[in-house]
């Protein structure tokens, strides 16, 4: 089937590409390369692989005997870092920008390829005499500077797996990640600019350190020039480290060959229980599916800038402002601090100055952004931009039209990504040459049969709201769970256990020309400005605090963040409801848990409603605040 290419052909508001982003673009045809995808799925990803550079060949695309514990690539050898590096060193990208820091003061930092591999062997050298070897996990809590990518980088240029802690996270969510990673090196830094104000990082880690006992090495970079507490024996300075002789060696460093299974990174997500997810994601997999859908996807050319305005931190940073982009040999941008800081000119500005062809950003900073009004973006040349995308959360049609028409200025097709921390890249996407809608994530990516399913798995209508499942593996899929397999099975693999398929915990409809709207998460995990939570970490911090006795909490909508974290208490006794003790637990939470989670309100009650068996109905609490009908209440106790 031809691709359909007049508005009359789609049910609803359509976006046709441009003849000029049709004659630009790497992909001009989508069904029917969808099509032979599907068809020759292994035949596909072993096309996409060998554009990468293998020590050895793999025997085997796909093992599916030990389903969901799929292996991809078995038997090859690879390092993503011999991908992302040490091959461009070979070609005249060795001169190119890999990547443009603009620090929130505003001062600047450019690294080429060359220089980048300097920084990246100096820090594995560092890595490696203090002991850090293929299998440990080395612990990363930095501010978004380039030293978080060099150590990102290092990791794996040595074979260790890193375990990267969004820097806004507080000390008991850093705690528990090192904990469980079983850390024994931390990368930090003295602290990072966030909207003029140096964010303590190093304060935080010291008290994570001490809930922490595998910690035996602290490496901190210094950024803001603060004065920090350092243990002596315990705490180095980076600029010190890299002058001893091991560091320098002439600024190299051999790349450790690894199996394409061997694991490249832990990243920590939130999920249903209070206990985050340690996904595991690999080499060789991870690498093919990130700098494939990269490259399809944004259509990357040596000539672009790219940037993804996320931070390092969270899976959109690894996968695509570090990994897959790298793997292309493109030139990214990165960014500190806060998008309107100090004035909301800031992105508009840089877009100009370093003249950025594609932004990718989520519903949350554009909305904020549009708030401003349109005179900002208009004020500055941001006629380079060729392409936009979002991520991260349902794009709201209007949020999408600011976007492309003021941002945009209707000449730069939105790539609205649906993917997830577990699926390692993009798995709903357009390409610039597919018709858009706003608000639609559209098709899936090549590889990859979608569905919109009921209870029993069966295909809803068009136009019906089902799960959300993954019908067939893709190479950058998380392998496990760290420590916890049999979480990986249960999480995502047992509802549909009979049919194999992977569910996602989010529902969607799927519309009468295929195309699939996101609805949002259908289980305990709240996104909030983009960023993922789960209600229970909320409230095991809640109940931390003295005076509560039990929580709740839920997710209610907001104009800006998308969605907003609400919570009820029951007090013990002995203590009364007050506003004090109300903001008191309200910056508790942002304590233990980081800013990001702190909730708007704190509503202090008497009972909460449960099911017989005691667990709390967030949904008849989310039903009662909305004024909405509560719904089915047999199983509720009281
Ligand atoms: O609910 C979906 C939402 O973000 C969830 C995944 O969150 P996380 O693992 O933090 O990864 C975010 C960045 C990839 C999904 O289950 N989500 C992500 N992208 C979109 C989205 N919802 C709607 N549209 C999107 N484009």
């Amino acid at each position: 089937m031809p691709d359909k290419n007049r508005a009359a052909d789609f049910d609803g508001e359509v976006f046709l590409p441009s003849d000029d982003i049709i004659k630009s673009a790497n992909i001009k045809e989508y069904s029917e390369n969808y099509r032979r995808s599907i068809e020759d799925r292994e035949g596909f990803w072993a096309e996409q692989a060998a554009q990468l550079e293998w020590y050895q060949p793999w025997d085997k695309v796909l093992d599916d005997s030990n389903k969901p514990f799929y292996k991809w690539f078995v038997g090859g050898k690879i390092n993503i870092v011999h991908n992302a590096i040490d091959r461009h060193l070979k070609t005249w990208r060795r001169n190119k920008l890999a990547f443009i820091w603009e620090g929130e003061p505003g001062d600047v930092r450019t690294f080429s390829y060359h220089a980048l591999n300097r920084e990246v062997s100096q820090f594995a050298n560092i890595l490696r005499s203090m002991g850090v070897k293929k299998g440990d996990v080395v612990t990363i809590y930095m501010p978004q500077v380039p030293e978080l990518v060099f150590a990102m980088l290092a990791c794996a240029k040595i074979g260790a797996a890193h375990s990267v802690v969004y820097g806004g996270f507080s000390v008991e969510a850093l705690a528990e990640r090192i904990a469980d990673a079983k850390s024994r090196v931390l990368v930090t830094a003295d602290g990072g600019w966030r909207r003029g104000k140096v964010n303590d990082l190093k304060g935080i880690v010291d008290e994570a350190i001490r809930r922490s006992p595998t910690i035996e090495s602290c490496i901190v970079t210094r950024r803001t020039g603060h004065e920090v507490y350092m243990e002596s024996g315990r705490d180095f300075w980076l600029h010190d480290l890299k002058t001893l002789p091991i560091a320098c060696s002439n600024g190299n460093c051999d790349t450790e060959q690894m199996d394409a299974e061997d694991p490249l990174f832990i990243l920590y997500t939130s999920g249903t229980t209070g206990k985050p997810k340690g996904l595991v994601h690999t080499h060789g997999g991870y690498s093919v599916y990130t700098s494939t859908t990269h490259r399809y996807v944004f259509d990357i050319k040596d000539e672009d800038r790219w940037w993804c305005a996320a931070d390092p931190g969270w899976i959109t940073g690894h996968s695509y402002i570090v990994y897959g982009p790298l793997i292309n040999g493109a030139t990214i941008m990165l960014y500190e601090g806060a998008p309107n800081y100090p004035y909301p000119n800031r992105w508009w500005k840089m877009v100009e100055k370093y003249g950025i062809t594609i932004l990718y950003t989520s519903p949350t900073a554009i909305r904020g952004l549009m708030r401003f009004g349109d005179e900002w973006p208009r004020r500055y040349d941001t006629s380079s931009l060729r392409l936009l995308g979002s991520v991260g959360e349902p794009i709201n049609p209007e949020a999408w039209r600011w976007y492309y028409e003021v941002v945009g200025q209707k000449r730069c097709p939105i790539m609205d990504t649906w993917w997830q921390t577990e699926t390692g890249g993009f798995m709903i996407t357009p390409l610039p040459v597919t018709p858009l809608k706003p608000g639609s994530a559209t098709l899936p990516f090549f590889g990859n049969e979608v569905a919109v399913v009921d209870d029993k798995g069966h295909e809803v209508k068009p136009g019906e709201e089902g799960k959300l499942v993954i019908k067939s593996p893709w190479p950058g899929m998380a392998r496990t769970i760290h420590r916890d397999p049999k979480r990986f099975v249960d999480t995502y693999w047992s509802q549909y256990k009979k049919q194999g398929w992977y569910t996602a915990g989010d529902s969607a409809r799927r519309d009468k020309d295929g195309y699939y709207w996101i609805i949002g998460r259908i289980d305990d995990v709240l996104k909030v400005s983009g960023y993922r939570l789960g209600t229970a970490e909320i409230e095991s911090a809640l109940v931390s605090h003295p005076s509560v006795s039990e929580a709740a909490a839920i997710g209610l909508p907001h104009e800006l963040k998308g969605n907003a974290i609400h919570t009820f208490v029951i007090l013990k006794s002995g203590f009364s409801a007050s506003p004090q003790l109300s903001e008191e637990l309200r910056n508790h939470v942002s304590r233990e848990v980081g800013a990001i989670a702190k909730p708007e309100d704190v509503t202090f009650v008497d009972s909460l409603p449960k099911t017989r068996s005691g667990k709390i109905m967030r949904r008849v609490l989310k039903a009662k605040a909305l004024g909405e009908d509560v719904g089915d209440t047999s199983t509720l106790e009281e």
